[in-house]
């Protein structure tokens, strides 16, 4: 055989090999003949999905952590807009009690404090030193007319500079720190007309030195 027919039986084997089993990655509208198993198709858990145990009950991602391909409900809580609208909801869809509220102080202590300060009036180091040179003040009149459903928009998607928190903060979470952010807003738009009577009587006669 000279070397010229060797090349020619090469060429022709190779041709023959890739017809059958098509090169790797190619688009195929049905799939190609496997000469070895594919590795690809084995039965395997991916990293991040619910994991099914034999008898196909599925492992609750860890409580606390936020699973990565999340396929959450179309619902008011997780998206903050009315069911089947585009228009944000009023009041965060969650009962509104103490224990909310001091969840979303903590947690806004964590995840916002740095920027829109302790006080929510953005006067924080980020802005003195220009790393953050426009942080808002979230006792801005325009931002304390929004609706809860719009500050949770704010908060998952991010707006302009500031970034989106949807993976760091459960949903629950983002609702109590806007529950929050209302009582730092209500703590300076409040007059005392908004005290209970009862509490406004105590209020006035308590001496203050
Ligand atoms: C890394 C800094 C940073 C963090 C952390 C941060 N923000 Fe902001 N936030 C900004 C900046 C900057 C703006 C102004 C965005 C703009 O208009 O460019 C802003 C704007 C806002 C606004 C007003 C949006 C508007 O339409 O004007 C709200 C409400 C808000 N933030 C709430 C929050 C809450 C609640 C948290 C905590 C979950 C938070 N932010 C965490 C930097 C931050």
């Amino acid at each position: 055989m000279n070397s010229r027919t060797v090349i020619i039986i090469f060429v022709l084997a190779l041709a023959i090999i890739i017809g059958i089993a098509g090169i790797r990655g190619m688009k195929f509208s049905s799939p190609p003949l496997e000469i070895f198993s594919d590795m690809v198709r084995q039965n395997k858990s991916h990293p991040q999905t619910l994991i099914s145990l034999p008898d196909g009950r599925k492992l609750a991602p860890v409580s606390g952590t936020i699973p990565f391909n999340r396929v959450e409900e179309k619902d008011s809580f997780n998206t903050g807009l009315i069911t089947g609208t585009t228009n944000y909801v009023e009041l965060i869809p969650l009962a509104v009690d103490k224990k909310l509220i001091l969840r979303g102080k903590e947690r806004y202590g964590v995840f916002c404090s740095h920027c829109h300060g302790l006080s929510g009036d953005g006067n924080t180091v980020a802005r003195k030193t220009g790393t953050m040179s426009i942080v808002a003040n979230l006792h801005e009149k325009r931002i304390a007319k929004m609706t809860d459903g719009e500050i949770f928009n704010v908060v998952t998607h991010g707006r302009n500079l500031m970034s989106s928190h949807s993976a760091i903060i459960p949903t629950s979470d983002r609702w109590a720190i806007i529950g929050y952010v209302r009582t730092l807003q209500i703590s300076r738009l409040g007059t005392v007309d908004d005290i209970p009577a009862q509490e406004r009587e105590r209020l006035l006669h308590t001496e203050t030195n």
